[in-house]
């Protein structure tokens, strides 16, 4: 059977070359470029169309290009027949590990002050934050969030890990539960969100949320736009309950130009590109789905439509 590439906001070209080159006697294509959709099994996908379904009805795959799989999981009509499966790939959590670490420590030495301090010829130093003084809380301790939590922790911060589950990690002090919660942020210099987005998650970091973090926290979104109520955070904001935010993920990609985050100070953006598949180490393991699902057995990295992770 063929394979279907459906990316929005994305080039597929990479994908394209390396899937062709890795089996090239399976038929691989853009969406809108296949030739027979009903010989389609397995579809490539980020954000595709909602009705991927109707398009490909002899589809057997869904194999998510990201980790995340939110944007899967309210397709129409979703058949329980066709099974999902993420990416899993260690160079992934260490690409988000640097990409929160060099948000936090860019922060902690007053890097964008200097840069807009630069703009304006203004010789202004200020103090600066160690890593020992600092605490970081990760919220999400699944796959990335683990090695995420556990990374930092290695250079000498102290940091809290939140999950919905008990968890335990090396060096890194866990919580979980309501109570949990107001635990590992309450003291946290840096909140760094990778929770899955899932209906329970949808709106977690809304107004009750931040008035439980420290007076002057950061906040940093590296997970999904849809875990932030915005209009929350601009409160926050506001009251200086933060000291600022720095988002890679909005609810709507690419965050329109009329946006109030754009123009906002204390809010620093990056166009969701915190941690992006690698087209070379992530390839294994779909074409090996792909062999797996045509073959009847089990898939890596499967995902429950029900927890939605
Ligand atoms: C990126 O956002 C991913 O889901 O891998």
């Amino acid at each position: 059977m063929d394979i279907v590439i459906c990316f929005s906001n994305k080039s597929e070209d990479s994908w394209l070359k390396a899937l062709r080159q890795a089996l090239p006697n399976i038929g691989v294509y853009k969406d809108g470029d296949v030739p027979d959709s009903s010989k389609v099994g397995v579809a490539l996908c980020w954000y595709p169309q909602k009705d991927l379904l109707l398009d490909y009805p002899n589809l057997k795959l869904i194999q998510s290009v990201g980790a995340g799989v939110d944007h899967l999981l309210d397709l129409d009509p979703m058949s329980l027949s066709v099974k999902i499966a993420r990416i899993v790939d260690p160079a992934l959590s260490r690409d988000m590990f640097e990409f929160s670490l060099a948000v936090v420590l860019a922060q902690m030495k007053n890097l964008s002050t200097y840069l807009s301090d630069k703009g304006t010829k203004n010789w202004n130093p200020i103090g600066y934050q160690r890593i020992n003084e600092v605490t970081v809380a990760v919220l999400g301790l699944g796959k990335i969030g683990s090695e995420l939590a556990s990374s930092f922790a290695e250079l000498g911060f102290k940091v809290n890990g939140f999950a919905n589950s008990p968890k335990q990690l090396n060096k890194v002090s866990c919580f979980s539960g309501e109570e949990g919660l107001e635990r590992a942020v309450s003291t946290a210099d840096y909140i760094i969100n990778i929770l899955p987005l899932t209906t329970s998650t949808e709106g977690f970091y809304n107004t009750a949320f931040f008035d439980t973090c420290k007076h002057g926290a950061f906040f940093i979104n590296v997970g999904r736009g849809g875990h932030l109520m915005e209009h929350d955070l601009l409160k926050a904001l506001e009251s200086e309950k933060l000291s600022g935010a720095y988002l890679d993920v909005f609810r709507k990609e690419p965050l329109p130009k009329e946006h109030p985050f754009w123009a906002y100070q204390g809010i620093q953006i990056s166009p969701h590109v915190a941690a992006v598949t690698n087209s070379k180490t992530a390839l294994t393991q779909i074409v090996d789905n792909y062999r797996r699902i045509m073959n009847n057995e089990a898939l890596l990295n499967e995902v429950s439509v029900v927890k939605g992770y």
